[in-house]
């Protein structure tokens, strides 16, 4: 076989190991086979082969970008239906791709963090406040809670669109259609005949992509009435609708703008929420942890409720930010990412690779390297990033933001929010592990804790 001696499980024919693998959760039925196999295998999908990478030498290699770029394959191609080639589902040569990065680099710069942050302290607020007004025995549902302060985050900063979702049951109409499209193009894998039984999804899937551009359009085109208005709103809409790329001198057009936009919407709530819940879970599981949480946001943001955080006083939130960093550590949202080599490659001195295979590089089984992270990799601990830890570690050991130009546009967005999020939540809250939650990973685009409930009582309850 061309990719000898690359190890790889015993196959069925015609569909090889695909309907071996666990169709609900790929990503750890994957992370066992590491186990099983070792740092490099390989997977037959239907006749393509999957190269499954996880051990930190040789993801080291693959991240050298002038040997592999990103691969828009499998399900991330099918999110082109919502996603278009807007910059999270373009391919790296598609014109848009480089057009939209560089006019992008600046509303998701440093300088514009500061301007979000009014907005970002909005929507936490929001957030505390329903968890200050819940009774003894009410439960919060940490997931739904944290997903409704990440898309109402992004609405806000992204586009001055308010999802209100504090404000309701259940989501917003746009967003129950976008998590509906995921479900499906998560569930197609293009096996034979599977148009048949997800004949009503691909309806209802056409249905919902026409509803969600419609939408965002809407907002686009009332910003081009206001034209005026356009240059004066400081969030990434109107950064989008004058932004000139220096490279071509063009804009991007309206309909690359809607892309834009939908892609945040599913590149931005999943995964900041993912990254906020297991954060969560892991303070319930390490109290003393916890307590250096406690006394860190007494002493940055101060115990007067009603003095807001400052964005100063949340970049000083340098024990949270590892505690968020040890989070995306052990429970990568974004759990595994695809790229393919530019040319023939070698990799490790010997796993051939033809010019083009897919490999897809698994983050979760990477974070979880002994080689690099100790004989105890999955003990959670916020010291693996103090800046000591950090420096004297290999670059490519932790990805769970990607690799190179490729990697997540959003980064510094994310950490902000959840930054200011859990220091206001941890100025305000005990945190009660009631049902003794064990973590269990749900797979969708990303992976996230299923079930997770707490209930929270304020600090200063005696009880
Ligand atoms: C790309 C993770 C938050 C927007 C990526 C990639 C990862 C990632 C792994 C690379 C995907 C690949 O190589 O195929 C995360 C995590 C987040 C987060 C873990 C939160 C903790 C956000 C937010 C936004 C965002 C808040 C926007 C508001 C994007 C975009 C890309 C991207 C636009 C594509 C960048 C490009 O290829 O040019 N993200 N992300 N992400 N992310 Fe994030």
């Amino acid at each position: 076989n061309k990719l000898d001696p690359i190890p790889h499980p015993p196959t069925k024919p015609v569909v090889g190991n695909m309907l071996s693998l666990d169709p609900n959760a790929p990503i750890q039925h994957m992370m066992r086979l590491a186990k099983e196999l070792g740092p490099i295998y390989w997977l037959d999908m239907m006749g393509a082969p999957l190269v499954v990478v996880s051990g930190a030498d040789l993801v080291d290699e693959i991240s050298d970008e002038k040997r592999f770029d990103k691969s828009v394959r499998g399900s991330l191609r099918r999110v082109r239906a919502v996603g278009g080639d807007g910059l999270f589902t373009a391919h790296t040569n598609e014109p848009n791709w480089s057009k939209a990065h560089n006019i992008l680099m600046t509303p998701f710069g440093n300088r514009a963090m500061q301007s979000y942050h009014p907005s970002m302290l909005d929507i936490a607020e929001q957030l505390v406040k329903k968890w200050e007004r819940m009774n003894a025995d009410d439960e919060v549902d940490v997931v739904h809670d944290t997903t409704a302060l990440a898309l109402d985050t992004v609405g806000l900063c992204g586009f001055d669109y308010r999802f209100n979702s504090f404000y309701r049951e259940d989501y917003h109409p746009f967003v129950a259609a976008l998590v509906r499209s995921l479900e499906t193009i998560m569930l197609t894998r293009g096996l034979p005949l599977e148009g048949l039984w997800l004949r009503n999804r691909n309806r209802d899937l056409a249905g919902d992509v026409a509803f969600m551009n419609a939408m965002v359009d809407e907002i686009v085109a009332e910003r081009r009435k206001n034209a005026a208005g356009a240059e004066d709103k400081k969030d990434m809409l109107g950064a989008m609708m004058t932004g000139v790329d220096r490279a071509t001198g063009e804009q991007l057009d309206d309909v690359n703008i809607r892309y834009q936009i939908n892609t945040f919407l599913i590149a931005g709530h999943e995964t900041t929420s993912g990254m906020l819940s297991c954060a969560i879970y892991a303070l319930l599981k390490h109290p003393e942890v916890l307590k250096k949480a406690y006394e860190e946001v007494d002493r940055v943001l101060g115990g007067d409720l009603n003095v807001k955080p400052t964005y100063q006083q949340v970049t000083q939130l340098t024990y949270i930010t590892q505690i968020l960093k040890e989070a995306l550590r052990l429970w990568p949202p974004a759990p595994a990412y695809g790229v393919a080599p530019i040319k023939d490659e070698v990799i490790g001195a010997k796993y051939k690779l033809k010019k083009g295979t897919f490999v897809l590089v698994h983050v979760l089984a990477l974070h979880r390297d002994p080689s690099v992270w100790g004989p105890n990799p999955d003990a959670f601990n916020p010291e693996n990033f103090s800046r000591e830890a950090e420096a004297a570690r290999p670059v490519n050991a932790w990805k769970p933001f990607g690799n190179g130009q490729r990697a997540c546009i959003g980064r510094g967005f994310a950490m902000h929010e959840s930054a200011l999020a859990l220091g206001m939540i941890l100025q305000r809250f005990k945190l009660i592990d009631t049902h003794r939650y064990q973590m269990h990973l749900k797979e969708t685009l990303t992976i996230k804790p299923d079930g997770f409930k707490i209930k929270v009582r304020p600090r200063n309850d005696k009880e």
